[in-house]
């Protein structure tokens, strides 16, 4: 039977590989590699800087040298938007996860959990991620920007004012997704090509197709968006 989630076939006795996003830009993790690495990574050394200074009592020594983080809660600074925040994750908690449940930031969807449709996109140091295949902890110390921070006082980026004047979204479910992809373009780039557009969303995907709309949202935008 065909997996209702996309996965590609493999070899008999190995579990499926799941699709990964064909944009290039992003970090291209598998779901099978995040889950082996959300271990190591919850004993990086870099990732205890960030968090020990919080909870430091909750990060137990084990063996070799490596310090084990989890699996309860453990506090973790995160800086989103411009604000800190400090929250208490359990290190297997996804940045998608820390922002809505724990921060309240519904803004960034999650549809698909499994790094397939980039619905979850948010900014990493000014780069698109799937905040789905992002664990929480691996965000500290660096600035996450989502749909609700890229653009300031509640007002509306150029850029969704184009996907509202060009009428780019149907259901709306992957627009958050879509305007973080488009406008981390026009941040590294504000006279795009529709090829450029295209290549940036080439990871989003939107039930709905109202990718022509999207394109022109984005291209009319051009050139409005301020050049950071
Ligand atoms: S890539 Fe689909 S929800 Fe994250
Ligand atoms: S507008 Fe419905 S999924 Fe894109």
């Amino acid at each position: 039977m065909p997996d209702p989630k996309g996965s590609l076939p493999s070899a008999p006795g190995e579990p499926p590989e799941p699709v990964t996003t064909a944009d290039p830009t992003r970090s291209g993790i598998t779901r099978r590699g995040f889950l082996k690495g959300a271990g190591l990574t919850a004993a990086g050394t870099a990732l205890l800087d960030g968090v020990q200074a919080f909870g430091a009592e909750t990060a137990a020594p084990a063996a070799h040298g490596v310090t084990e983080l989890g699996p309860g809660p453990v506090p973790v600074r995160l800086h989103v938007n411009g604000a800190e925040h400090v929250v208490e994750l359990e290190p297997r908690t996804t940045l998608a996860e820390a922002l809505r449940i724990h921060l309240g930031m519904t803004g960034t969807k999650i549809i698909c959990d499994r790094g397939v449709c980039s619905g979850c996109t948010v900014w990493l140091d000014k780069m698109p991620v799937n905040s789905c295949m992002t664990l929480a902890i691996d965000a500290v110390g660096r600035h996450v920007t989502t749909i609700e921070g890229i653009s300031p006082n509640e007002t509306m980026h150029p850029l969704q004012a184009a996907f509202v004047r060009h009428d780019a979204m149907q259901c709306g479910f992957c627009t958050p997704g879509m305007v973080m992809s488009c406008a981390a373009l026009l941040e590294r780039n504000p006279h795009p090509s529709e090829r450029d557009v295209r290549h940036a969303v080439s990871g989003n995907l939107c039930r709905c197709g109202t990718y022509p709309k999207i394109f022109a949202a984005t291209l009319d935008a051009a050139g409005t968006t301020r050049n950071a």
